[in-house]
Parts: C-alpha cells; sequence; structure tokens
C-alpha cells in the first residue's frame, strides 16, 4: 500500500523479450533454458504459440509502446527468416512499438551463413549477438562448441555483408587453460572484425551443468584479474567504453534492451521460461511473472489456457535491493529522481547504507547521480550485500 509519503511509481520504458528454447547441442557451461534439439524444430508450432502468448500479455500492457524487442535462447538463429518475419509482423500488429525500436537477435556462428543473416535483415532484425566465445579452436572444443575459429570469422564477416553495422560478439574469459596472451587474443582478433558491441564474460561455473559436476581447471585468480586488467586496456586503446560489467560499445551503441533491465526498467517476456516485469500505475505495484519452461508444456498449456506458471508482487522492502543490483553494474550509476519513480521510495531508504559506503569511497554521489566509484566497481557484490533487506 502506498503511504502519502511515498513517491508515486512512474511506468518506466518497456521491451520484449522473446525466448527460443533450442540449441544444436547443449554447451557444458550453460546453464540457460536451452534444449538439445533431438527432432525436428517445431518452427511453426512455437512461432503459433508465442503470437498466442503475445495476445494474453497484451492485456496487461495496455496502451504502452514497446521500446526495445530481443529474441534470445537458446539459439534464436535455428529459425529461419520466414519465421522471424512472421513473428516480427506479428508483434508489430499486436502491440504498439516504437518506429525506432533496437530489434536484436542471438546467433550462433554453427547456425548461419549470409543468405541467413540477409534475411533477417530483410525481415526487420537491425542487431545481431553472435555467440563466439573464443577464437581459439582447442578451447572451443573444451566448450563443447559446434563451431570453429573460422566459422566464427565467417559468421562475422557475413553479418557486415548482409548490412548489420550494430551487432555484438560474447567472449568468455578465465576459461580452462587460458593464458593471459590467449584471453588478449581473443579481444584483439573480436576487435579486428570491428563489432559495435563486445560482450567480455568471466566464466563462471554454474550449478547443475556439467562443467560444474565435473569441474575444469581454471586459471588461478590473480591470473583472471590479469586478463581482465589487459583485455580493458586494449578495448579502451580501441575505442571501446565500458558501460556495463561486462559490456563494451563503441560510439554509445550500447545494447539498449538490456540496459533497460540494467535500469529496473519494464519488460513482458514471451516464449518458455520468459520473465517479465511491469510497473501497474493504477495500483503502484511491481509485478514479475513467469511463463512455463520445458518448451512441449510451454506449447501444450498456451493450447489450453495459459502460459503462466506463476506471479509475484515485488514488495516495497525488496525493491530497494533489486534496483541497486540492476544500477549499480551501470558505470554511470543512476539518477536519484529515477531511483524514486522506479521503486516507489525515498532516496533515505538506502540510509545508512548509503552514507557509509560514500565515506568508505565504494559510492558517489555528486548532484543528482549515485554510482560506483572505481574502488566499489572491484567490490560490487560486498557493497550490495549491505542493501539486503533485513
Ligand atoms: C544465451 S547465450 C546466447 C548465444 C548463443 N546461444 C551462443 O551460445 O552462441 C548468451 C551468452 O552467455 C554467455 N554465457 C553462457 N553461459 C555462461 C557462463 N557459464 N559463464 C559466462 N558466460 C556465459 C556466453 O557468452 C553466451 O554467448
Ligand atoms: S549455444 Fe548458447 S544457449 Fe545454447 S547451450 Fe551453448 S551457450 Fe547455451
Amino acid at each position: 500500500m502506498r503511504q502519502l509519503s511515498d513517491p508515486e511509481l512512474i511506468a518506466p520504458p518497456v521491451g520484449l523479450y522473446v525466448h527460443m528454447p533450442w540449441c544444436i547441442q547443449k554447451c557444458p557451461y550453460c546453464d540457460f533454458n536451452s534444449h538439445s534439439l533431438r527432432s525436428d524444430l517445431p518452427e511453426t508450432v512455437y512461432i503459433e504459440a508465442l503470437a498466442l502468448d503475445l495476445e494474453q500479455e497484451k492485456t496487461r500492457l495496455g496502451s504502452r509502446q514497446i521500446t526495445s524487442l530481443f529474441i534470445g535462447g537458446g539459439t534464436p538463429s535455428l529459425f529461419s527468416a520466414r519465421s522471424i518475419a512472421q513473428l516480427l509482423q506479428h508483434i508489430q500488429q499486436t502491440v504498439s512499438c516504437s518506429s525506432t525500436m533496437e530489434i536484436t537477435l542471438e546467433a550462433n556462428p554453427g547456425t548461419v551463413e549470409y543468405a541467413k543473416f540477409h534475411g533477417y535483415f530483410e525481415a526487420g532484425i537491425n542487431r545481431l549477438s553472435i555467440g563466439i566465445q573464443s577464437f581459439c579452436d582447442s578451447q572451443l572444443k573444451q566448450l563443447g562448441r559446434i563451431h570453429d575459429s573460422q566459422s566464427a570469422i565467417k559468421a562475422i564477416d557475413a553479418a557486415h555483408y548482409a548490412g548489420f553495422d550494430n551487432f555484438n560478439t560474447d567472449l568468455m574469459f578465465g576459461l580452462p587453460g587460458q593464458t593471459i596472451q590467449s584471453a588478449v587474443n581473443d579481444v584483439q582478433q573480436a576487435i579486428a572484425l570491428n563489432p559495435s558491441h563486445i560482450s567480455h564474460y568471466q566464466l563462471t561455473l554454474e550449478p547443475e551443468t556439467p562443467f560444474y559436476y565435473s569441474q575444469p581447471v581454471l586459471p588461478i585468480d590473480d591470473d583472471i584479474w590479469a586478463m581482465q586488467l589487459a583485455c580493458s586496456e586494449l578495448l579502451i586503446d580501441n575505442g571501446y567504453r565500458q558501460y556495463e560489467v561486462s559490456a563494451w560499445a563503441k560510439d554509445e551503441r550500447r545494447c539498449q534492451h538490456n540496459e533497460n533491465y540494467w535500469k529496473f526498467g519494464d519488460y513482458i517476456g514471451i516464449g518458455a521460461g520468459a520473465h517479465g516485469k511491469l510497473t501497474q500505475t493504477t495500483t503502484q505495484q511491481i509485478t514479475r511473472c513467469w511463463k512455463q519452461k520445458n518448451p512441449r508444456q510451454y506449447m501444450h498449456s498456451l493450447q489450453v489456457s495459459q502460459a503462466f506458471d506463476g506471479a509475484s508482487t515485488i514488495e516495497k522492502e525488496d525493491r530497494a535491493f533489486e534496483f541497486m543490483m540492476n544500477q549499480l553494474r551501470l558505470k554511470d550509476g543512476f539518477q536519484i529522481d529515477q531511483f524514486s519513480q522506479r521503486t516507489g521510495l525515498t532516496i533515505d531508504t538506502l540510509e545508512p547504507v548509503l552514507s557509509s559506503c560514500i565515506k568508505n569511497n565504494l559510492l558517489f554521489r555528486s548532484k543528482n547521480q549515485i554510482g560506483s566509484t572505481e574502488l566499489g566497481w572491484r567490490y560490487l557484490d560486498t557493497i550490495l550485500e549491505q542493501f539486503l533487506p533485513v
């Protein structure tokens, strides 16, 4: 319930996430909701299910306009350009979309060639995110990838030729047996191929993945830190700017869709296991919902009723932590006004932790802006723990 003294929740921009839950084969480090394709891709049925899912979401969305679209997975590039065109057409007919919105599709180099990228471009996709991980063949093998470095380079060339001037390449570092030099070589090779965006993720051993149960030998922490420093230097020297823990953009071509998540914006999610978050200004509530995770169950549930698997409200006492968990990932931090508008709380809610972190040079506050200092950036988890509700 909103108290009279509480700031009013104001609806933030809303993105649309579409989840495609299949891959040719499952990588041993990955805990995304993705499943190895054991038979033919149920392409038509799934695209129809997504359309039904969106129809149901439309009621909750009302007249709000979608400001970004992200087709992720899994491996969305398993889907033909025709299916993606159908999906985009349906989205544009069903909900109001900004005419200039960023439309990203995730692609795996083992599933694409020029004609497919060209088809996606013609369909209206204006940004690609290509999962490269590494340009070292032995490393790619160890990661269980379905492609080698040559096909990764070919995929990036094909993206350029197809007309994409805005695309991301995903790289991982801290890989099994990786040296500092080989991590640097990966970034060097990516830069040479001129993507507008590079995501540089440290490999994490996620619970319930094959890498977790049978752990590969990873570089020692000091070497991982040295990799991060050396790669950052290289990226900076080549005109990339880090705007989030793992995200680097050239010419300010940030991923608008992901940036909206990190700014505690709203999103609806369609597809197996997709999550959504919506701010309801009439009830002054922020709700989350999620869809059936298993692709078969998801498609079946949509035919008989609804794809919802659950929903919850983000209670007031959890909002400050959730906001900070996202926003502090961004180099520039956040505006104080936005904290109030997106959480319905006054900035004093962050006290006394905020003042203590500022005193210890972990956070900065200038006029209307709060964010992590260089020191704080290294200890993000420690800062965040302090904002956990008691
Ligand atoms: C959902 S995947 C989409 C890309 C596409 N499926 C592919 O792998 O080519 C998004 C990215 O998350 C990163 N990722 C996945 N699992 C990870 C892990 N355990 N640690 C760090 N990064 C990971 C990889 O860089 C991957 O490209
Ligand atoms: S291809 Fe991408 S989504 Fe699929 S298992 Fe590998 S990392 Fe995960």
